[in-house]
């Protein structure tokens, strides 16, 4: 936080009345070390990147998410760009809390091959995590790697409470509806809105357009408690009954896991 001297002014309006307050102090977001093989198929393991991978995930996402070419995305695409932004297994120490992307990558041992790729961004004095890409490689999709591949990142999210991130949000693409599927569905994400045109998309050559985003958000340790609630919120009646519809919609939303 920085030594401004805030005294000589005042919130706009009283807030935080239908939840509770805490001091403000400096927050960090720690990304947790994943390393795991899965107990039901130990030909799959899940893990951090190390600087060894770089050519193979920037690979993977070349084949998988193109879309992104162009882009505020496009460093995934360049292993270089992972360098100096991403934090790496070899130097966890240093990288955990400094860097503000995680890339956890899944292996099939018996192939030697990284199958799946997810990378996540960290807000430090948000408190919060986007699960901002995940690919799974075009040879791995169906099967018994991408039933592993689900249920082990399911308990990622278990493992990101550890982080001491309390806000977690993603963007699902709309070219298909299979991730709004999974954090919907089975993943129990509440829906807070649809950005249209919020990205700039690759349309393949040299064209590209602005895509559809659908964004999810989750609580996680106890950050519900410190977020105002409706009754002191002031919306204007079309963003109220906008409200009222995205909360029916939203009781549907279920936890069914991986
Ligand atoms: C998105 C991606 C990771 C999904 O992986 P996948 O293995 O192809 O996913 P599947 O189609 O097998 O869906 C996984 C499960 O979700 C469920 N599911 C997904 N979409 C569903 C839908 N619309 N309705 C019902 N079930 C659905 C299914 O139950 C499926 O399990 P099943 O195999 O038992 O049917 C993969 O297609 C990929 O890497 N795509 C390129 C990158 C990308 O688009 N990333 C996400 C951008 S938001």
């Amino acid at each position: 936080m920085r030594p401004i001297d805030m005294t000589p002014y005042q919130p706009y309006a009283k807030m935080g009345s239908t939840c509770e307050l805490r001091e403000i102090r400096n927050k960090k977001v720690v990304w947790p070390l994943v390393d795991h093989i899965d107990l039901d198929n130990p030909n799959f393991r899940l893990r951090t990147i190390t600087h060894s991978d770089l050519d193979a995930v920037a690979g993977l996402w070349r084949a998988s998410y193109p879309e992104v070419y162009g882009s505020v995305h496009e460093w995934i695409l360049d292993p270089d760009a992972y360098k100096e932004r991403v934090a790496f297994a070899e130097h966890w120490e240093e990288h955990a809390a400094a860097r503000p992307h995680a890339v956890m990558v899944g292996e099939d041992l018996n192939a030697g091959k990284i199958v799946m790729s997810s990378i996540y961004t960290k807000w430090d004095q948000n408190l919060q995590v986007e699960a901002s890409f995940i690919a799974i490689h075009p040879d791995a999709r169906k099967g018994r790697i991408a039933g592993s591949i689900w249920s082990n990142l399911a308990s990622f999210y278990q493992w990101l409470e550890a982080s001491g991130a309390e806000y977690v949000t993603v963007f699902c693409e709309t070219w298909h509806n299979i991730t709004q599927y999974i954090w919907f569905k089975r993943l129990g994400w509440k829906i807070a809105g649809i950005f249209p045109g919020n990205y700039t998309r690759w349309a393949g050559g040299s064209k590209e357009y602005r895509g559809c985003t659908i964004h999810f958000y989750r609580f996680l340790n106890d950050g519900d408690k410190f977020s105002a609630q409706p009754g002191e919120w002031d919306l204007m009646p079309e963003v109220k009954e906008l409200w009222n519809f995205m909360e029916k919609i939203n009781a549907e939303s279920r936890e069914e896991g991986l």
